[in-house]
Parts: structure tokens; sequence; C-alpha cells
């Protein structure tokens, strides 16, 4: 294991690590950096491994949709359908502690695990220097959860990212403790209603005076969001899913696992070759897409084994396989 690359906070030596967490980015591993709010773990959010390697690092049994960070509106707007609303909360509050959940654009170039293979994205432009530093010298949009395991706080120091995910960085920036140390609030549409998602760092009362009216409220008590299931619900194909297939009928697609694959003369893709889940789950929401568009009954799904990454997997598809 290679060695974690880090820096003292305030120190000069800060803009040499985050070239370095630049670098990491761009080759597809994991870094994390500070914002505002709370420690990020972030990584390319275009490049379906890396943003697997988050959920890896997690360690979280289910998928989530995660934020897509922007240094500016150009990119922004390049991934997400701003309504006059979005603009007026962009324009107020951002850079900053707000998350906006929108419609992702057509040529959104984000990875659909990043989404949770949702038609929503949600994007937040962060106002901590270093975050910004960062994102403008990476240039496309990073994936970060707050930089935790699952079930822990959020770090708002360095050294809480380094005692708990300090197996998964290559590059820790440090900024001291966060400002704020409370999440983004995050806000979503339902057409034209404004919903608050989670409360966090931006006071609701500051968004509804810009907005001229309130927030209809989809939060669940604690820190952690309603969504996903809020907006859309989870993402689900039109075909049926059929689970732990051995083989793929005439009028099916097969969504495949490993290397020995039954013989099928229909659209067929497979999720890792190799048997790899943390390749599967990079995988899992742009082929279930794909296969769905090729218009057949259903879907015939391997069995995907129940370890690491294959839970999270196993748990996206009994729900998209659920009736409806
Ligand atoms: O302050 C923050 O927001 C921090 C820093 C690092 O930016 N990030 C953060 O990310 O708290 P995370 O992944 O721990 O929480 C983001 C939440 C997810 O749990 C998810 O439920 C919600 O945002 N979310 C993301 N995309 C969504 C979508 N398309 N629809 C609904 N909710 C979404
Ligand atoms: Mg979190």
């Amino acid at each position: 294991m290679e060695s974690i690359q880090t820096n003292s906070p305030g120190n000069a030596d800060v803009d040499a690590v985050i070239a370095s967490a630049i670098e990491a980015l761009a080759s597809g591993e994991l870094v994390a950096f500070p914002t505002e709010t709370v420690y990020g773990l972030g990584a390319d959010a275009t490049n379906d491994l890396a943003v697997a390697k988050i959920f890896d690092a997690k360690g979280r049994p289910s998928f989530n949709p995660l934020i897509s960070h922007v240094a500016d509106m150009s990119l922004a707007e390049a991934l997400a359908v701003f309504s006059t609303d979005a603009h007026k909360l962009a324009d107020r509050f951002w850079p900053g502690p707000l998350t906006l959940v929108l419609p992702r654009t057509r040529t959104c170039t984000v990875s659909y695990l990043a989404t949770a293979g949702l038609d929503t994205i949600a994007v937040r432009m962060p106002a901590n220097e270093i975050a910004k530093k960062l994102l403008s010298g990476f240039g496309k949009p990073v994936a970060a959860p707050s930089a935790n395991t699952s079930g822990r706080v959020s770090s708002t120091t360095a050294a809480h990212v380094l005692s708990d995910l300090g197996q998964a960085v290559r590059v820790i920036v440090d900024g001291g403790p966060t400002k704020i140390g409370l999440e983004s609030t995050i806000v979503g549409f339902d057409n034209e209603t404004p919903l608050l998602l989670r409360s966090g760092g931006l006071a609701r009362a500051e968004i509804e005076n810009v907005l001229g009216r309130p927030l209809r409220d989809h939060t669940t008590p604690g820190s952690t969001p309603n969504a996903p299931g809020q907006l859309a619900s989870h993402y689900a194909p039109h075909a049926g899913l059929r689970l732990n297939a051995e083989a793929a009928q005439d009028t099916e697609a097969l969504l495949a696992f490993g290397p020995s694959v039954p013989a099928h003369s229909g659209p067929s893709l497979n999720l890792s070759p190799s048997g790899d889940l943390i390749e599967a789950a990079a995988n899992l929401f742009a082929y279930m897409r794909k296969l769905d568009s090729s218009q057949v009954d259903a879907i015939a799904v391997m069995t995907i084994p129940a370890e690491g990454l294959g839970e999270a997997i196993n748990d996206r598809l009994a729900r998209a396989a659920a009736p409806r």
C-alpha cells in the first residue's frame, strides 16, 4: 500500500498536495478534501470505477446517490437543468452550503452509479478555498459524500478522515477544521414546488426568503436525508427483472456476471467478466439502462455474490425487481 500524501494545514505545501490530489482524481483514485461543511471523499464523477471505489470505501450496504461538486456555473449547467428558481438559489447561495437536486441534462457526463441510476443529479458549488482550487484545477465534476464510513458521523477534520478512511484514500488535503461542521442543506423540486430534502448548513428561512414561498418538508429526523425515493423513486427499469437466473429466455436480455456465462442470442452484457464486484458496481446502472432500452420483456440477472459491494448490488437489484 502506497503511503498517503497530506500536508500541514495552513502550510505553503498545500498547493503541492492539491496538485497531487488532482493527479489522483485523474487516475481514478480517491482523495479527501475539506469543504466549508464537512470533508468530502472525492472521485472523478464521470468515472464509473472511481465512483464504485467510494461505495466500497464507505462500506455502505446500499447505493445512495452522491453530490457532484463543481467549481463554476458553466459546469453545473452542463450537468443539470436549472429552472428559474434553481437559478435564483444558485445566484444567491453559491458557492456555499446548498445542494440542488435537479434533472440531469441529456449530455450529462456524470456516472449513473453516482446518481444511483436516477434521472436527477445533486449539484453543489462549495465555498472552501481548497475545494475551489481542487475543483477548478481538475475541471470535471467530483462526486463526494461525507468522508466517513457508513454509520459514523461526518468528518470535520483531516484526522477524522485519516482514522476512518485512511486505507482508501491516496491524498488527504488538510484545510484544518471545517467552518460549518454540518452537511449542506439539500433542496429539490416537485414540478414547481420547492422541497427541503435535508436540513443543513444553510437555514431554511434564508432559502424561503429568496424563493418567496415555503419549502415543503421532505426531511426525516436526524442528518440522514430522505432521498433517494423522494423525487423519483429508486431507479427501476421498465422491463421486469428476474434474479438469480441460470439462463435467459429468448424474450429476455441477459445481465451476466463472472467468467461462465450461459449462451444467449438476445441482448447481453457482463457486469464483470472477471467476477470483480467493484467493476460490477461501476457498470450496474449503466448496463441496466442499456438492456432496458433494448425493449425486452425482462432482464435475467445472474447471481451476484453477497460479499463486499455485492451486498449493495443485490439491494439495488431486489428493489428494481420488486413489483410496482
Ligand atoms: O455538505 C455536504 O453536502 C457534504 C460535502 C462533502 O459536500 N456531502 C454530503 O454527501 O453530505 P452525502 O453523500 O453524505 O449526502 C448527500 C445526500 C445523499 O445521501 C442523497 O440521499 C442525497 O444527497 N442525494 C444525492 N443525489 C440525490 C438525488 N438525485 N435525489 C435525491 N437525493 C439525492
Ligand atoms: Mg453523509
